[in-house]
């Protein structure tokens, strides 16, 4: 009989993955299960009146804080910034200095009003996964944080595609393609991508 498919939910997890997950996890398919409930909670507790009321988005404490609560359950790196090089992202020792500087033109952006608090927040999410500053998970930080931020003035969150833009599929590639519009300052794409 010709083996399974192998396919991504049943595929054993990496050694160096083992290494740096808390919980006692075989299969992707368990890792997923378990990485959406921590995230669950985190976005829960974003989300609440009592923390957008007194949190700013646009800062380093929250943005670690954030990432910290989406995996603590989850990776030992959770909340701590990359130390080794990615195909994508800025050079880790760059890292400090670009989120920095993105913190500054956010609180900017979103008190002077200089775009509509979407584009803010898409902005914000672009800059974010530009800088990759996690070893993971960089992206659904980021959207999350987008989220907050939109929910903070008052709006719905996004629906980025309402589809599910984490596992390969059309509305990743759309998704992807938007980012690369934002990428040459063009952000029509991944804001109505996000409102979508
Ligand atoms: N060429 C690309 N391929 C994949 N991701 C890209 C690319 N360019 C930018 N990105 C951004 O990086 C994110 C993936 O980074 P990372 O794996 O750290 O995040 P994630 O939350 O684990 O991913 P995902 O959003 O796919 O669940 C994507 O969500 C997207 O925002
Ligand atoms: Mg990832």
């Amino acid at each position: 009989m010709p083996d399974a498919p192998i396919s991504d939910s049943n595929t054993p997890l990496s050694p160096d993955e083992q290494a740096d997950i808390i919980p006692n996890l075989a299969t992707r398919e368990e890792l997923n299960e378990w990485e959406r409930d921590n995230i669950l909670r985190a976005r829960q507790w974003a989300l609440a009146d009592r923390q957008l009321a007194r949190l700013n988005p646009a800062s380093e404490d929250y943005v670690r804080e954030l990432h910290w609560r989406m995996f603590d359950q989850t990776w030992k790196w959770a909340g701590i910034y990359r130390k080794t090089e990615k195909n994508l992202g800025v050079p880790v020792h760059q890292i400090h200095e670009k989120l920095a500087q993105l913190l500054g033109n956010a609180a900017y952006w979103l008190d002077k009003k200089t775009y509509e608090v979407d584009e803010c927040a898409v902005r914000f999410h672009h800059e974010l996964v530009v800088i990759h500053a996690f070893p993971n998970g960089n992206g659904r930080h980021a959207r999350l944080i987008a989220d907050v931020v939109a929910v903070k003035d008052g709006h719905r969150f996004f629906s980025w595609g309402s589809k599910d833009v984490i596992a390969p599929g059309e509305a990743k590639e759309a998704y992807l393609r938007a980012l690369r519009a934002a990428d040459h300052g063009h952000f029509e794409l991944l804001l109505r991508f996000a409102r979508s």
